[in-house]
């Protein structure tokens, strides 16, 4: 069976003595707690190594928010997937839409970095959603299923496998507007198609897919109560541990 997921995408919040803070507090309160998903956290890359070293991986899984297209050599400023995987992180999240939106990423860009986070043992957190007016026109549909086609469907069926999915609508993203479960879910149904169209039912029925925007303590039992709506990728609310822990508990 498909995991369920909670995701906490901290952005770039947090010194790293406050983060490191609230990853312990996190990992002080997780530990020993019954958990009906798993739960990871997404942190500035300064962070990553700290956080790996403090808590407990087994219980709370470390993703980045990001790696380099390239491997290794004259790129400066840049962070690799192989520097992110010696950490001690286990995921990266790619495609974010500030990512794509402030930073000019594109599909086939997505589709290198995608490809190395694989290539160095790394679960990409591949992120998809469309912007209001894309919603509001009804090409929604179209456009995430564009996202998804251009940066993902050159994978082996093996590799597609080890890819969690993130759906999360511009529109909702810090914005205190929520998908509805009906929107969510009529999305999430659609992607859990288009991925079975390529690779076949059981692929498609093991992949999580997470919805993100605005998910909150209020929320997101109803959201993660529908059936292709595997957990959540959690911005804000990731960032006190109540919140955070509330949102895990919805499972
Ligand atoms: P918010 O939960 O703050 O809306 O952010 C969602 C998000 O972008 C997670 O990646």
């Amino acid at each position: 069976m498909r995991k369920n997921i909670v995701a906490g995408n901290w952005k770039m919040n947090k010194t790293l003595q406050e983060g490191l803070a609230l990853a312990t507090e996190l990992n002080e309160v997780l530990a020993g707690a019954e958990l009906k998903c798993d739960v990871v956290i997404g942190t500035p890359f300064i962070h990553l190594a700290s956080v790996a070293a403090t808590i407990d991986t087994k219980v709370i899984g470390v993703a980045a928010q990001n790696c380099a297209n390239k491997e290794s050599g004259a790129y400066t400023g840049e962070i690799s997937a192989a520097m992110v995987k010696s950490t001690g992180a286990n995921y990266v999240i790619l495609g974010h839409s500030e990512r794509r939106a402030y930073y000019g990423e594109t599909a086939e860009l997505l589709k290198t970095k995608t490809e190395l986070a694989l290539a160095n043992g790394l679960t990409p957190i591949f992120c998809i959603g469309e912007v209001l007016e894309e919603r509001e026109s009804g090409v929604f549909f179209d456009v995430v299923k564009g996202q998804i086609v251009d940066s993902l469907f050159d994978l082996s069926a093996e590799d597609f496998g080890k890819i969690v999915l993130a759906y999360e609508p511009v529109w909702a993203i810090g914005t205190g507007k929520t998908a509805s479960a009906a929107q969510a879910q009529e999305i999430h149904a659609f992607i859990r198609a288009t991925i079975a169209a390529k690779y076949g039912e059981s692929v498609a029925q093991e992949t999580s897919i997470l919805y993100g925007g605005s998910c909150n303590a209020s929320n997101a039992q109803e959201l993660f109560s529908n059936p292709d709506v595997d957990g959540g990728l959690i911005g804000g609310a990731a960032l006190k541990v109540a919140d955070f822990k509330a949102i895990i508990d919805a499972f």
